[in-house]
């Protein structure tokens, strides 16, 4: 069996996407990744209890010098932001070039950006009359939502649609493309590159 990736997920809010990657480490979808930590920026985040029921090494990080030691730390080769609410720093992303990924609710480069996340994001997608929104997995680079693509999907915006509503489709179609977006990371590092 080769090495597993290690990988590591910065977290902020409820953990639903985190949640999914656990899932799918745990039947086997993910078979060649280990989750070697939890990263979080407030210390009331569910995404924490979620962590530590999975058996997951966590720990709550403010600054990003603290984040990057707990980085360090854990070993770990891959780095997943998963409903995480803070902008890396610039020694992070070059200390991970080419190793973060973010998952986005909407089908970027529309809708993302300074400002643009969580219900703010599907608020601005109805307002505009837009038919249909999606998910994006994409490489961290210094900017705000500005990486390469991996992976995106699209979901209809439906009639009567309200924020609420459209956010819990998208939702869903993130778990699913995370950790398909993950896999090709994987697959790109183990390859020696993007
Ligand atoms: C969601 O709005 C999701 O679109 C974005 O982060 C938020 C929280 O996700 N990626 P989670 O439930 O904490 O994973």
């Amino acid at each position: 069996m080769s090495e597993k990736t290690k990988v590591a997920v910065l977290v902020s809010g409820g953990g639903t996407n985190l949640q999914a990657l656990i899932d799918k480490v745990a039947d086997g979808q993910l078979d060649d990744v280990e989750i070697v930590r939890v990263i979080s920026s407030r210390e009331d985040a569910f995404a924490l209890t979620r962590a530590e029921k999975a058996g997951i090494t966590t720990a709550v990080a403010r600054e990003q010098q603290e984040v990057l030691k707990e980085l360090k730390a854990s070993g770990a080769e891959i780095v997943v932001l998963a409903g995480y609410m803070r902008v890396l720093s610039p020694e992070i992303i070059a200390e991970y070039r080419d190793r973060i990924i973010n998952i986005h609710p909407s089908l970027i480069p529309k809708y993302c950006g300074k400002g643009f996340y969580g219900m703010r994001v599907h608020k601005a997608v109805i307002e505009a009359g837009e038919k249909e929104s999606g998910a994006t997995v994409h490489y961290v680079d210094e900017g705000v939502d500005t990486g390469a693509i991996i992976l995106q999907e699209k979901v209809p915006v439906l009639d009567g649609d309200t924020p609420e509503t459209l956010a819990a489709r998208v939702l869903e179609t993130e778990h699913e493309i995370l950790a398909r977006g993950l896999e090709r990371a994987v697959d790109n590092l183990k390859k020696g590159g993007k």
